[in-house]
């Protein structure tokens, strides 16, 4: 993020701290209720997920040629590797024969190639099918004219993005909005840590919406993290279709007697952008965490965090440092979702046909807008 971006978000929190105000929009607005519990509403936000760039993990998790990947997260099986030429290649992680789950394992490093565990088939890291036990037995000859299924992967802000279907928009058109404030955080220099998985009962889209407003820090955070913050206050900006939110730090405050110049906002600020639809990435002072959140039903949710940091830990001393900042995050995300399990089954209750969103939750009034939008357009 420029510099000037960054005095521009300060001085705007910081006025809001002198006025003793947040910032809001004109209107309280309302959210229907059914989008949370509906399985049409879902089929049709998971059709909508299979055509947008979605986050699939790291180059540094492909650091090597010969590393790969494994990504089950949208309930299409992927593999991506690193070649011997150096690029990253995307397939489904599925063998050409009988449809065996080629490669079981998360993550790891093979010089030779894969070996379907049933029969034995075996492809490349380019997903070339490089031999056919028995083949003949196959007068067709496999091993001429199949491979992987190859998925469209590409590497921006050395985040890996993989669109499974085609027809929706491409990565850099998508991501323009949010470009020159990503930009200048250096993602692509840092190196993945310790994926993270959890799974809730809630919808994903409240598993969005708790962190895209500051209204809640002071009851749902009151042992944990809200005596870093201020009660209620942060900006919630339009990125359209994404969402910058700036929720301040306490700290923030002694910057007003400092030099512009040297104004850090992620040293003062949590620093959140939601990236549509389904991805939080949150700067901090000295790494980014990114979380993707995937539905597995109309009230159940994945909710995966990994940690992007400057180098791996190389002491003991690192790693608790790092395993402490983890350990932090997790415990109050676990609080919001907390909270989210207790929304999902309050709406199924029946009680409220709609939510009410305040004047100062306009970041869940963007997000719904959005979305809406984009079912529309591609229905
Ligand atoms: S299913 Fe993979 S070799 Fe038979
Ligand atoms: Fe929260």
């Amino acid at each position: 993020m420029e510099q000037a971006k960054q005095v521009e978000l300060v001085r705007r929190v910081l006025e809001h701290l002198r006025t003793g105000t947040t910032h809001m929009v004109e209107e309280e607005s309302r959210l229907p209720v059914a989008p949370y519990l509906q399985p049409e509403r879902l089929e049709a936000e998971q059709r909508l997920f299979r055509k947008l760039p979605m986050i699939v993990g790291h180059a540094s998790q492909l650091a090597e040629p010969g590393d790969y990947l494994t990504h089950d997260s949208m309930g299409t099986p992927l593999l991506l590797c690193r070649t011997a030429s150096g690029e990253v290649t995307c397939f489904l992680n599925v063998c050409r024969h009988r449809g065996t789950r080629l490669v079981a394992e998360a993550q790891g490093r093979r010089k030779q190639a894969f070996v379907c565990p049933y029969h034995g088939w075996t492809y490349d890291s380019t997903g070339r099918l490089r031999a056919v036990p028995d083949e003949v037995g196959f007068p067709s000859r496999p091993s001429e004219s199949v491979g992987l299924v190859r998925v469209p992967v590409v590497e921006r802000l050395g985040l890996l993005w993989v669109t499974l279907e085609p027809g929706g928009p491409d990565v850099d058109t998508f991501l323009a909005p949010v470009m020159p404030d990503l930009a200048g955080f250096g993602l692509e220099k840092l190196v993945a840590y310790k994926p993270h998985t959890m799974e809730r009962k809630l919808n994903w889209k409240i598993a969005i919406e708790i962190f895209l407003e500051a209204y809640h820090l002071r009851y749902a955070h009151r042992e944990s993290i809200y005596p870093l913050f201020f009660n209620n206050v942060g900006l919630v900006d339009r990125l359209a279709p994404h969402i910058r939110a700036i929720f301040p730090k306490k700290t923030i405050q002694e910057l007003g007697g400092q030099p512009e110049a040297g104004w850090e906002l992620r040293k003062h600020a949590n620093v959140l952008f939601q990236l549509f639809p389904n991805v939080l990435l949150l700067v901090q002072p000295d790494h980014v965490s990114v979380s993707t959140v995937h539905p597995l039903g109309a009230d159940r949710t994945e909710y995966r965090t990994f940690w992007l940091l400057p180098q791996l830990p190389e002491t003991e001393k690192a790693t608790r440092y790092w395993e402490k900042n983890i350990e932090i995050l997790i415990g109050a995300v676990q609080e919001d979702l907390a909270m989210g399990e207790s929304i999902q089954s309050g709406l199924r209750s029946g009680a409220n046909e709609f939510v009410r969103l305040a004047r100062f939750e306009q970041g869940l009034r963007y997000f719904r807008d959005d979305l809406d939008a984009y079912l529309a357009s591609s229905r």
